[in-house]
C-alpha cells in the first residue's frame, strides 16, 4: 500500500432515529436543524477542515434522495460526494462493507452524521496523517458525564488503551469514543469478518477491539477545549443548537458554513465561490457569504 495522507471519508447518516419521534417522521435525524443549518453540514465541515474532498454518504433508501438533493455531487464545493444505501440499520461497521469499492486500496475516515465537533481540529489532521502514513487505526476519547451511552475506552497506567466496550452498564472510565474514526485499509476485511453483536448490529466497537487486539489502535484523548456535542435526544438537540447560536452570534462568524470552508481550504476559487453565492436565495446565509468574499478581497 502506498503511504499518504488519508483522503477518503464516509459519513454514515443511517439509523431509525426513533428517540426523536415525531421529528424524524419528517426527515432523518441528520437533516434536522442544528440552529441555522441541517445537522449533516457539521460532520461534512469537519471532514473538509481535515482536508478531505472525497466523501461517500451512506443513508437509508428513504432519506438518501433528500440528502443528495441537499448536497449534490459536491462539485460546487470542489468536492466529490458519492451516495450509497444502507437498506437496514444494521450497525456502523457495515459502512465499510457498503463502501468497500469507494475505499479501494486507501485508508479511510468514518464520521457519524449526527456528531458535532467544535474546536481546534489538529488532532484530526494528525490522525489522518498518522494512519495514512503508518497504518493502524486512530480513535478518540472524550470525557463525558454519561459514558454508558457510548463506546467507552479504558486506559492503563502508561496511558495506552486497554479496553473498549460498547454501552457498558458499568463503564470502566468516563471516556466515550466519539463517532470519528480513522482506519487503514485492513478495516475492509475486519468489517467483512465481523459477527453481529447481541443487539444484532455490526458494531464499530468490535472493529476497534480488533485493532486493539492487533496492537494497532491509537487512542487520543480530546482536550477540554474541544466540544463534542450530542444530538441523540430532544434536549441535546436543543443544547447543540443553542451552543452553535451562542458562538455564531457572539462572533458574527458561521460554524460549518460549507461554502466558506471550501473557499478557505482552496477547494474552490473566487469564481467558484461566486457561483455558489449566485445559486443561493436571498437570505442571511447568502449575505454572510457575500461578506466573507468581500473581506477576502
Ligand atoms: C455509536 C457507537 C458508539 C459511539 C457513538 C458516538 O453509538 O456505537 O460506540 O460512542 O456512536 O456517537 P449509537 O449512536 O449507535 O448509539
Amino acid at each position: 500500500m502506498v503511504a499518504h495522507m488519508t483522503k477518503k471519508a464516509i459519513i454514515l447518516a443511517g439509523g431509525a432515529g426513533t428517540r426523536l419521534y415525531p421529528l424524524t417522521q419528517i426527515a432523518c435525524k441528520q437533516l434536522l436543524p442544528i440552529y441555522d443549518k441541517p445537522m449533516i453540514y457539521y460532520p461534512l465541515a469537519t471532514l473538509m477542515l481535515g482536508g478531505l474532498r472525497e466523501v461517500l454518504i451512506i443513508s437509508t433508501p428513504k432519506d438518501l434522495p433528500m440528502i443528495r438533493g441537499l448536497l449534490g455531487d459536491g462539485a460546487r464545493l470542489g468536492m466529490r460526494i458519492e451516495y450509497a444505501e444502507q437498506p437496514k440499520p444494521a450497525g456502523l461497521a457495515q459502512a465499510f462493507v457498503i463502501g468497500a469499492d469507494f475505499v479501494g486500496n486507501d485508508s479511510v475516515c468514518l464520521i457519524l452524521g449526527d456528531n458535532i465537533f467544535y474546536g481546534k481540529l489538529d488532532f484530526f489532521r494528525d490522525a489522518l496523517r498518522l494512519v495514512g502514513m503508518d497504518g493502524g487505526a486512530c480513535v478518540f476519547g472524550y470525557q463525558v458525564k454519561d459514558p454508558e451511552r457510548y463506546g467507552v475506552v479504558e486506559f492503563g497506567a502508561d496511558g495506552r488503551a486497554i479496553s473498549i466496550e460498547e454501552k457498558p452498564t458499568k463503564p470502566k472510565s468516563p471516556f466515550a469514543v466519539p463517532g470519528l474514526y480513522v482506519y487503514d485499509n485492513e478495516v475492509l476485511q475486519i468489517a467483512r469478518d465481523l459477527k453481529p453483536s447481541p443487539r444484532g448490529e455490526f458494531e464499530i466497537t468490535d472493529v476497534n477491539v480488533e485493532y486493539l487486539r492487533r496492537q494497532n489502535l491509537h487512542v487520543r484523548v480530546l482536550g477540554r477545549g474541544m466540544a463534542w456535542l450530542d444530538t441523540g435526544t430532544q434536549q441535546s438537540l436543543l443544547d447543540a443548537s443553542n451552543y452553535i447560536a451562542a458562538i455564531e452570534n457572539r462572533q458574527g462568524l458561521k460554524i460549518a458554513c460549507l461554502e466558506e470552508i471550501a473557499f478557505a481550504q482552496g477547494f474552490i476559487d473566487r469564481a467558484g465561490m461566486q457561483r455558489c453565492i449566485d445559486a443561493i436565495p436571498k437570505s442571511p446565509y447568502r449575505e454572510y457569504l457575500e461578506l466573507v468574499m468581500g473581506e477576502a478581497r
